[in-house]
């Protein structure tokens, strides 16, 4: 890369992309002209084109579930109701929207109180994996824009420690429990789910759960059963893939906590997002290009692994959220029609705000053996106040990149081959003006197209997860012989490590 910068004093111009305030910088890469050229050749010959169309169309391209994926549906705004070829969606979207925005006026203004009158002072969302990732990245980003009287908390995790935890500091009288979950069937939320209840019910009776629940959800029945009216039910769809979920009513704690406003210019930003992705050339659309530069690192450069370091504290769960999104969209090992691949697919994820992470782990990003491509990204203007932080701050994510790319020779470290750099690790750097709701959508939809773009280059199926069903069913009996002295097979680990719980629990 030091040769192809030397050669080319115009190669940062060439390789890099604007949208809006949102800048891709793709320089620092082990490609050339050529290369993306025949990556874009890939694309085309993988039919990339066609497939992104069908997915917009509203086509069934989640083949093994037989589903939509449309989750751009959700943020085409009032004004473009979406129309997909079999129907228009958008009233669906919109009939939610209005809903939503009628909960999150009421809570905000004093109008909808607790059972006992109270205002309503904490929001508690339960849910685990798309059902809270999202809204939690999501709401901790935008704490600038927090309702001053308003604190929403997440509990996730089947955990007892989560949920106790987050009680211990909340009075029943003022708390809203919203219980996120697409299927309303997953084991830790309907725990936590159920001990909320008792919580809340403890104190106020039965007849409060009315005015401290809401659930959001596709299915009815189970949220009936369980016991929340359907009035205070905010549904979303089959074609809204768990992980691609925080622009439906899933993102209702987002809006809690930033108001129907800033909510609405977030699934905006998203929606630019979009329209890009569908209608830019490729070698000028950014989800293309950064899903390709991808592929060339796993599948041509053997760097299968890819960092996300975002210099920016409120970005603290982007990693995690990142990390589903890619992993649980790409971690495949079949086509669409079952056959194995013989290629490499989704990357391992993994992240951690910087400069945090530069004291962790970027020893080994920096001299490893292993090559560790990385997005830095990185936001310009602050919304704090304090001197001196924030140029600190950019200054550092910018070296870090350097460094990456340009190294230190053996020469330039005086001969001691411990501080010799190779250099030549590729890097992306997302650089945000400012990180507002709007810039926030655009960046999440841009991931989410990288995602497909990679999942469609690779002919697999980017949103059926089967992979987390065999630790789910396993889970099951392994639970009945924790409760039971009933005799189920398990393998020889796993029986012993059993009975010395057991054995620990009846000392
Ligand atoms: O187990 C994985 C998963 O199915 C994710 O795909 C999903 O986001 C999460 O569980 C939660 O599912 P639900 O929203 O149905 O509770």
């Amino acid at each position: 890369m030091r040769d192809l910068f030397g050669a080319d004093p115009s190669r940062f111009d060439a390789l890099s992309r604007s949208h809006g305030d949102l800048l891709f910088d793709y320089s620092k890469n082990r490609i050339t002209f050529e290369t993306l050229d025949l990556l874009i050749d890939l694309a085309r010959a993988r039919y990339l084109e066609q497939q992104r169309d069908a997915m917009f169309a509203g086509d069934a391209i989640n083949t093994t579930e037989d589903r939509a994926v449309l989750h751009m549906a959700l943020r085409a705004g009032f004004a473009n109701p979406y129309k997909t070829r079999d129907g228009n969606v958008g009233e669906l979207v919109s009939g939610v929207l209005t809903r939503m925005g009628q909960l999150v006026d009421a809570v905000h203004s004093g109008t909808k109180t607790g059972h006992t009158g109270k205002r309503l002072t904490d929001v508690v969302n339960i849910g685990i994996g798309g059902s809270h990732l999202g809204p939690q990245m999501a709401t901790e980003a935008l704490a600038p824009y927090h309702h001053p009287g308003i604190t929403v908390h997440f509990v996730s995790n089947v955990d007892g420690n989560d949920l106790a935890s987050t009680l211990s500091g909340l009075d029943p009288e003022t708390t809203l429990f919203l219980i996120a979950s697409k299927t309303f069937t997953t084991q830790e939320t309907m725990t936590n789910a159920y001990s909320a209840h008792a919580w809340l019910t403890q104190s106020l009776g039965d007849e409060a759960v009315t005015d401290h629940f809401a659930a959001i959800s596709t299915n009815t029945e189970a949220v009936e059963e369980f016991g929340i009216d359907t009035a205070n039910m905010f549904e979303f769809w089959d074609w809204v893939g768990g992980r691609l979920s925080l622009w439906s009513s899933i993102g209702l704690p987002i809006a809690l906590a930033v108001g129907m406003e800033n909510f609405l210019s977030m699934l905006n930003g998203a929606r630019q997002m979009d329209e890009h992705f569908r209608d830019a050339p490729f070698d000028q659309n950014l989800p293309v290009l950064m899903g390709l530069i991808g592929i060339w690192n796993i599948n041509f450069l053997g760097c299968d692994t890819l960092a996300v370091l975002p210099y920016d504290q409120r970005f603290s769960y982007l990693p995690a959220f990142l990390q589903q999104l890619d992993m649980e969209s790409n971690g495949k090992g079949v086509t669409h029609a079952g056959e194995p691949v013989s290629y490499a697919t989704g990357p391992i994820v993994f992240g951690e705000p910087g400069t945090n992470g530069q004291h962790a782990f970027y020893q080994l990003l920096h001299q490893s053996t292993k090559v560790t491509p990385a997005d830095f990204i990185v936001v310009a203007e602050p919304d704090h106040g304090l001197p001196g932080h924030h140029d600190q701050l950019l200054a550092n994510a910018l070296a870090q990149t350097e460094a990456l790319m340009k190294g230190r020779t053996l020469d330039e470290a005086g001969g001691n081959p411990h501080r010799k750099f190779s250099g030549n690790r590729p890097t992306n750097t997302l650089l945000m003006r400012r990180l507002d709701p709007l810039n926030l959508g655009k960046l999440i939809a841009l991931y989410e197209h990288k995602v497909f773009v990679q999942g469609a280059v690779w002919g697999i199926n980017s949103f059926d997860q089967w992979g987390v069903e065999l630790g789910k069913e396993l889970a099951g009996d392994v639970l009945s012989s924790i409760e039971s002295d009933d005799e189920i097979s398990h393998d020889g680990s796993t029986s012993g490590l059993l009975t010395q719980l057991k054995a620990w629990e009846d000392a």
